[in-house]
């Protein structure tokens, strides 16, 4: 269990490339299990989810092996059935199993997620879209039994864009009878490219990365090649780290035009922004205007970027207020960053961030993975030395994120921790 100790004070510069991204790398990995065969994801980052999501599958019977950020996944082997509960209460994600098992084998077996630090994560919408595809759902000591010999083709209503209901009922649906319908569906850069992928395998997918999506099921998929997505939220965190370090840094492999948005209000805090073909410049000369912004499924201010955006407020030139609109309470953290001598409130979905001359270094804990990354940042640009402890959150969602600070010039170093982990 390590701790990060930061310097703060030092500006980044140079460039870094993002990886490919988590939330849409772990999705591929499940839907391989579609078809019969070795399928090959490229890019994929090599992470702490990815590999429980390997565990996973190999759980399930597949094979699985890296070659650096290249994972193949053969499941000849696989005979689909149970996800077991130490796996899932490592990483919730490992439900986006249930979709593509039960298109695959009618059946399943998944403990069941708990809730985590941001909120309570429920899946109603997953089983109720795929309760309306056929599917019959019963609990049993912690588990969810499922099964669906019949899955079929539906016109299922979200109540909210959920990202992974979304994920599981367009993989159940592409193997269903007939044709599904996913209307208020979650338009994510992540959910377009888990159904390019499907459609590569031999999907029928159609509305992918609108508000609705339409699918025709089909008898087979084949295994294929797929490069994952660039990470969005990566890319963010590090134009932020950018911004909150007065630094000058070129993020490559980023794709601009998933993150407008969130770069026109680190414009409006007085970040300069350069997008070129694949990368994307920030820089920042002083401390940055208060902005205010509220978080929203895409394309609106991604959540995963919000407690980052909110340590780069804490530091700036007046009052923000940020409202956190997807998750209940993803504001834990902010005792963490007052610890650092920022002065935030929260009042329900709302903070109110009134910006200090400079943050001062402190002991902290990750809380989770991007309360980790606001936690990097808030101690790269305060005043002194901090420490982070319970880095294994931050390694969940990044791949070697202090070699890759080191290399814009931070300095820190990763040591054991003096403290046994908090959970
Ligand atoms: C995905 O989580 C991401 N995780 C999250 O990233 C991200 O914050 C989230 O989407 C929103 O963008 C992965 O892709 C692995 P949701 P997911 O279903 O699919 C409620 C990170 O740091 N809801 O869109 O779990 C739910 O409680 C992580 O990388 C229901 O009520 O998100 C939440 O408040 C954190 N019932 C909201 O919807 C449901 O059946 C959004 O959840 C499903 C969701």
């Amino acid at each position: 269990m390590d701790r990060l100790l930061i310097t703060g004070g030092r500006r980044l510069s140079g460039a870094v490339r993002v990886n490919g991204a988590k939330n849409s790398a772990l999705k591929l990995m499940a839907a391989a299990l579609l078809a019969e065969g070795t399928t090959i994801i490229e890019n994929t980052p090599r992470i702490v989810d990815c590999l429980t999501m390997a565990e996973v599958l190999e759980h399930l019977g597949a094979s699985v092996a890296w070659e650096g950020s290249t994972v193949t996944v053969d499941t000849s082997g696989a005979r689909g059935l149970e996800t077991p509960y130490e796996l899932v209460r490592k990483m919730r994600a490992s439900i986006v199993v249930l979709g593509p098992l039960l298109a695959r084998w009618g059946r399943a077996r998944v403990a069941m997620p708990g809730g985590c630090n941001i909120g309570s994560r429920y899946i109603d919408l997953h089983l109720k879209g795929l309760e309306r595809m056929g599917a019959e759902f019963s609990y049993e000591h912690g588990y969810l039994e499922a099964s669906a010999p019949d899955l079929h083709g539906a016109v299922v209503w979200l109540d909210f864009p959920s990202v992974g209901a979304t994920e599981n009922l367009l993989m159940a649906a592409v193997g269903a009878a007939g044709t599904t319908v996913i209307e208020n569906a979650a338009r994510e850069p992540e959910i377009q490219d888990l159904a390019a992928m499907l459609v590569e395998m031999g999907a029928r997918v159609d509305g992918a990365g609108t508000t609705t999506m339409e699918i025709q099921g089909v008898d087979a998929f084949r295994p294929i090649r797929h490069r994952v997505v660039p990470d969005r939220i990566e890319a963010g965190t590090f134009a932020i780290a950018a911004a909150a370090t007065l630094g000058d840094v070129r993020i490559e492999d980023a794709r601009a035009e998933h993150l407008d948005l969130f770069l026109s209000k680190l414009a409006d805090s007085g970040a300069g922004i350069e997008v070129e073909p694949g990368s994307i410049r920030v820089w920042a000369s002083d401390r940055p205007l208060a902005v205010d912004f509220v978080t929203l499924p895409y394309p609106g201010f991604p959540t995963d970027l919000q407690p980052q955006m909110m340590a780069l407020m804490a530091g700036g030139r007046g009052t923000s207020i940020a409202t956190e609109n997807v998750f209940e309470s993803r504001f834990m953290f902010v005792d963490e960053l007052n610890r650092m001598g920022a002065d935030i409130r929260t009042e329900g979905h709302h903070a109110v961030i009134r910006g200090v001359e400079r943050l001062q270094s402190a002991p902290v804990r990750a809380l989770d993975i991007r309360a980790g990354a606001a936690m990097v940042i808030a101690a790269l640009s305060a005043d002194g030395i901090s420490e982070i402890s319970d880095l294994h959150h931050v390694d969940r969602g990044y791949e070697n994120l202090e070699e890759r600070l080191a290399s814009l010039g931070a300095e820190l170093r990763r040591e054991p921790s003096l403290w046994p982990a908090a959970v």
